[in-house]
């Protein structure tokens, strides 16, 4: 099985977890097959909240109604994808460039289904690079001070994120305490926000793997 249909399987689980009303929506490749399911049950939903440009296009372009967050209360369900989990559900999120708004509708919602093929299950994260969305003034300040907390900051030329940003990826970190070092990056003065999800990790993870789609809750 490719890598591609076990993150298709993890998708149509999410399927599940639909019950009506709104659902917020991630981005990625994932999710796009998540959206080519949802396009089939869309009678059945009031819409979504996107958490990207590029998620909100392909929404429209299959018929369902998308919402601005503001216009709307709390949401009771979010699926998205990931770069990493851990066995906390804690995530490394924004390889493509929408970690900020994915962080905003997973905040919002009451219930966070990841879903991703089952090489994204990791023991410690760090290998995938952690995306951090800068303001581009500050972008060689954090940069800086990135490489004090240990980390390798390479900025993904030629990328500007929906909200205007650029992403410095940081290599090299071994991510033993991520609540901490979400925290801590936060707080850097220019950081709009780091691809960390340890605050506000997943409530479910839906792995696709050969053996068909895996559910884990945080341990
Ligand atoms: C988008 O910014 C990311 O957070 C994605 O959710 C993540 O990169 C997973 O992407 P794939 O589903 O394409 O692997």
């Amino acid at each position: 099985m490719t890598q591609d249909e076990m993150k298709r399987l993890a998708a149509e689980a999410a399927l599940d977890y639909v019950e009506g009303g709104l659902v917020g929506v991630g981005t990625g490749s994932t999710v796009n097959h998540f959206i080519d399911f949802l396009a089939k049950i869309k009678n059945k939903i009031e819409g979504a909240v996107s958490s990207s440009e590029a998620s909100t296009q392909r929404m429209e372009a299959l018929g369902i109604r998308v919402f601005d967050l503001n216009e709307v209360g709390d949401l009771s369900l979010y699926v998205d994808g990931a770069d990493e989990s851990n066995h906390h559900l804690e995530l490394i999120k924004g390889g493509g460039g929408a970690l900020t708004r994915e962080k905003i509708v997973a905040a919002a919602s009451d219930k966070f289904v990841c879903i991703a093929d089952g090489s994204k299950l990791v023991e410690v994260m760090g290998r995938f690079p952690l995306p951090v969305e800068v303001i581009p003034m500050a972008r060689s300040y954090v940069a800086r001070e990135l490489v004090k907390l240990g980390g390798t900051p390479v900025w993904r030329q030629g990328l500007v994120t929906d909200n205007g940003n650029v992403i410095l990826d940081v290599e090299g970190l071994a991510i033993h305490q991520p609540r901490e070092l979400e925290q801590l990056i936060n707080n850097i003065p220019g950081v709009v926000t780091v691809g960390l999800f340890a605050l506000r990790g997943a409530d479910v993870l839906i792995l696709g793997t050969a053996a068909g789609a895996r559910r884990l809750e945080p341990v």
